[in-house]
């Protein structure tokens, strides 16, 4: 299968933001619509949920420049955008009932930003999320700038397995079996909506692929075969390059590769998680490119933690916990000054079975959002050491800022820049960032089922 044309529509130019032409500031303005689509994944369509008419759109913006989109909800349920690892105002971050109302059927919502970061993103629902992110509802957002030069080629690799039955039709995206444990895996495994797809590169040339894990579940141990691979980015900011052994891509997770391709072989993304290493997708070398030089990516700029001063937290990541005593919390008051007292709570659990520091999130219909987990002065460091005390690993995210993983004790990483840290079984993960981002801010396990069943907090900058 020669996926080239199709690639361009599903990752490519087709989404490319336009500029606006009314007003003085510069604006892109994109238009997405949260609408069923009959996806092609087995012999009988699926009745998948995307964005427009293509599968996972891929937005390309430039930093710090001023970006506008228009959800506009053709779903029969409401949703929201959240954007993935993006430092922007709270009042975007489209998290329902905490930083915006969830956007119903029929309405419209514009989330405007200028992304303050460089790299590869996701956007996402953060509304009854298992099913909507599994039904497909997701994107990417690349913002461009970080390249000291071009790269002969630019491939998003979207990772996500399918809940399909043979027949096409979903199956249950939740499991009580599944949410107790590591998740309910999908059946069918994909890149670009499609089972090992096979995608044109440039032959010889300088390739950065940039892997993106929209699966709920799954976690991928990445590794490519057939050209060397230097990790150049996690997150969607720049390392230090280092040579790809593999690579454990949780939920959520980013990771940016450079290739140098051969001539003619192709080189395959393949995932070692399982017993049997399976191929993901192949990269087909085409007509080969000039360029000899690697391109390099200018270093990531981040507020640095100031250790020296900072506030520490343990947060213990455990099975579930009484919930917390929602008569004492306060109301809460979304950024545009709208008062929830009653809020039927952001996610459709029905029980719990994690917890976050001893809470866990609570089930639908309680009258108000638990107290936050956490409250910083703005400005003020953080580091908190996330200890895993459960027999599973939990990718970790939290919202509105980019944190800086210092030290992880079972499965070594380099100190790096990140949204979403991948916490082993028994491992204590210290982390630090600067809470310098006001506003009301979730904390969550990005196994989705974990987030929808209790682990899930959030914390306040003020
Ligand atoms: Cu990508 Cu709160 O999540
Ligand atoms: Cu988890």
């Amino acid at each position: 299968m020669n996926l080239s044309r199709r690639d361009v529509l599903t990752t490519g130019a087709a989404l490319l933001a336009s500029p606006a032409l009314a007003g003085p500031a510069v604006v892109d303005a994109v238009k997405l619509r949260a609408n069923d689509y009959p996806l092609r994944l087995t012999t009988r369509p699926t009745p998948a949920w995307i964005y427009n008419d293509a599968p996972f759109p891929v937005l390309r913006v430039a930093r710090e420049r001023e970006l506008a989109v228009e959800l506009k909800n053709s779903l029969k349920e409401h949703t929201s955008i959240h954007w993935h690892g993006l430092r922007i105002p709270n009042a975007m971050d489209g998290v329902p009932y905490v930083t915006q109302q969830p956007v119903q059927p029929g309405e419209q919502f514009t989330y405007r930003f200028a992304p303050p970061d460089t790299g590869t993103y996701l956007f996402h629902p953060h509304c009854n999320t298992s099913e909507q992110l599994g039904r497909g509802l997701a994107g990417v957002l690349v913002v461009e700038g970080d390249e000291t030069a071009p790269f002969d080629g630019d491939v998003v690799c979207i990772i996500k397995d399918w809940r399909v039955a043979p027949d096409g039709s979903f199956l249950p995206f939740v499991t009580p079996a599944g949410a107790a444990r590591a998740g309910t895996f999908g059946a069918l495994r994909t890149v670009n909506a499609h089972a090992s797809p096979a995608i044109d590169v440039p032959a010889e040339a300088n390739v950065r692929l940039r892997l993106v894990n929209a699966d709920s579940t799954r976690i991928a141990e990445l590794g490519v075969e057939g050209a060397h691979a230097m990790v150049i980015a996690i997150d969607g900011h720049a390392v230090p390059p280092f040579a790809l052994q593999s690579w454990r891509l949780g939920p959520a997770m980013r990771l940016d590769l450079a290739i140098r391709t051969p001539a003619a072989r192709p080189v395959r993304l393949v995932d070692y998680f399982a017993a049997e290493p399976v191929t993901l997708a192949t990269f087909v070398p085409r007509e080969p490119a000039k360029r000899k030089r690697m391109p390099s990516l200018h270093s990531a700029k981040l507020p640095e933690p100031d250790l020296s001063r900072a506030k520490f937290h343990t947060l213990a990541l455990s099975t579930s916990a009484a919930a917390p005593d929602y008569a004492a919390a306060p109301d809460v008051v979304l950024p545009d000054g709208t008062r929830i007292a009653l809020a039927d709570t952001l996610c459709l659990a029905q029980r719990s079975f994690w917890s976050i520091d001893g809470q866990s999130w609570p089930v639908t219909g309680h009258r108000h959002l638990p107290p936050p987990l956490i409250q910083f002065k703005r400005g003020q460091t953080a580091v908190i050491e996330l200890f895993n005390t459960t027999p599973h690993p939990h990718p970790m995210h939290l919202h509105g800022h980019t944190f800086k993983v210092l030290s992880a004790n079972k499965y070594p990483r380099p100190v790096h820049w990140a949204d979403t840290v991948l916490v082993m079984p028994d491992e204590r993960v210290r982390i630090a960032f600067v809470a310098d981002n006001p506003g009301n801010w979730m904390i969550h396990c990005h196994i989705i089922e974990h987030q929808d069943t209790g682990m899930m907090a959030w914390f306040r900058v003020a």
